[in-house]
């Protein structure tokens, strides 16, 4: 059992033989109630349950029950525990939050990735959980709960994707995980290869991929909620499965890390399964366009000139900034689609690191009402992204002598010339883009994906459902 509680709690609060507990807990000083302390007990008098967390948040809020819920998590990880009952902090109010911050502390803590390390230990023993509330607003909890669940298993597929190594996660992979979901889960897939790709004319996805030996893959997904011919709502992630750099080549240092410059792809797979789970009436299409960015004698050079399928010309000066070459053309591609609106999903600069840490995904659109959008969702789903801006100030940096635009705009403000570059091809409909280079992955000991940010889309998505 898993008791949430709050710094302005007494003890006379809780029900015996909790209140018993508490009181003892806190009188030998084992406890104290401050935010992210917590205590297990085991075989606890008086109580049923084998196994008791009490655990303390800082507030009602959802995002301060996660927080105490993940304190709580790491002595019932290695537990023989299978169901977990867990109460909500007192004073708080349900809310979807609180139904996204149970699911996936839950999550983040029972998931092991053991594709390329099958010695890894055993997933925690928890099947089942139960939240204990009163009568009142039952139906929406349990409501909220199946959906934060659902969830839950895109971000599972997300995080998945976005930790397999390059080498076993290449662009033929992506599109074979793509099919598959589209079988298992009744999505409609088409993928498109390079000469798919020649003919259309994506000249500047054409340019990064053409130095790997990995042949390059344009995955498109539907899921069809909605009414027939009603306009899609249209996600574009960047799957560059290994990013090296290019002849611009990154330093050694970290390197490795990106194989994560998949995520924003692995959020779209992930987002795609959360819908074919859920059903909302609503018609989402998902756009990857997938390769390795790698030097060799055919990779593209700093100073070559590209002709994006816009018709626009690139001179591509930094074959690093390759994210935004694959990404403008799948935006071109987007316009067929005649899409009510269109979110892309990058793990697109290094300076929205910078800019904004590992909390908030960068938001960057001119749309007011599409940002309104997209903040609430990331507010209800716990997985935030803050706005940036967009200004015409900013598109001088991507002059060009040789080309209509050059790739890269300086080190000031990178991400938001990054976007300004983006937006050039994105005219045509209601367009926002989500950075999310901080928010990915996590590095150092807990190195590894997160599955964001595939909570925040598919809540934006529930919302436009009829
Ligand atoms: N995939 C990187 C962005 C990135 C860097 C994400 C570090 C997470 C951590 C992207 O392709 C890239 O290399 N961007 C360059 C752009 C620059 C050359 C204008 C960057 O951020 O340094
Ligand atoms: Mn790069
Ligand atoms: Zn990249």
């Amino acid at each position: 059992m898993v008791v949430v509680l709050n710094a302005a709690l007494s003890s006379q609060d809780l029900p015996t033989p909790l209140a018993g507990l508490l009181a003892d807990a806190l009188k030998t000083q084992d406890l104290a109630l401050k935010a992210g302390r917590s205590l297990y007990l085991h075989r606890p008098a008086g109580l049923r349950a084998p196994r008791l967390v009490f655990t303390v948040a800082a507030d009602g809020s959802a995002k301060a029950y996660r927080h105490a819920l993940s304190a709580a998590m790491p002595a019932l990880k290695h537990s023989a525990a299978r169901h977990l009952a867990v109460t909500l902090p007192p004073q708080a109010s349900w809310s979807c939050a609180h139904a996204h911050a149970l699911v996936s502390a839950l999550e983040e803590a029972v998931y092991v990735y053991r594709h390329t390390k099958p010695s890894a230990p055993p997933a925690p023993a928890v099947s089942k959980v139960s939240l204990l509330v009163g009568k009142d607003g039952l139906k929406a909890v349990q409501h909220d709960l199946a959906q934060a669940r659902a969830i839950g298993l895109g971000v599972a597929v997300a995080r998945e994707w976005a930790n397999r190594p390059g080498n076993h996660c290449t662009p033929t992979h992506l599109a074979d995980e793509a099919r598959r979901l589209g079988q298992a889960h009744g999505l409609k897939v088409e993928v498109l290869d390079r000469k798919a790709v020649e003919k259309l004319g994506m000249g500047a996805f054409l340019a990064v991929a053409q130095g790997s030996e990995q042949p390059l893959r344009f995955i498109v997904m539907r899921y069809d909620g909605g009414r027939r011919g009603e306009p899609p709502h249209v996600l574009v992630g960047k799957g560059i499965t290994f990013d090296t750099g290019g002849i611009s080549i990154k330093p050694a240092a970290e390197m490795d890390e990106m194989k994560f410059d998949m995520s924003g792809a692995a959020s779209v797979l992930g987002t795609m399964r959360a819908l074919a789970e859920l059903k909302p009436r609503v018609n989402v299409v998902g756009l990857i366009p997938a390769c390795e960015n790698m030097p060799d004698g055919r990779s593209v050079k700093p100073g070559d000139v590209v002709t994006s399928l816009s018709g626009q010309t690139i001179e591509i000066l930094n074959t690093d900034a390759e994210g935004r070459l694959i990404l403008c053309d799948a935006l071109t591609y987007a316009e067929r689609f005649k899409p009510a609106s269109v979110v892309d999903i990058a793990t697109l600069t290094g300076a929205c690191v910078i800019a904004l840490g590992h909390h908030h995904s960068g938001l960057f659109t001119a749309d007011d009402a599409l940002a309104e959008a997209l903040q609430t969702a990331g507010r209800e789903a716990l997985d935030t992204c803050w706005r940036m801006p967009l200004d015409e100030e900013y598109d001088e940096a991507l002059k060009s002598n040789f080309a209509d635009m050059a790739n890269v705009g300086g080190r000031a403000g990178g991400a938001i010339t990054a976007a300004m570059f983006l937006r050039r091809f994105a005219g045509k409909y209601r367009w926002a883009h989500l950075d999310i280079a901080g928010t990915a992955w996590k590095s150092g000991a807990a190195k590894g994906a997160t599955g964001r940010p595939v909570a925040l889309l598919t809540r934006y998505l529930l919302n436009q459902a009829r």
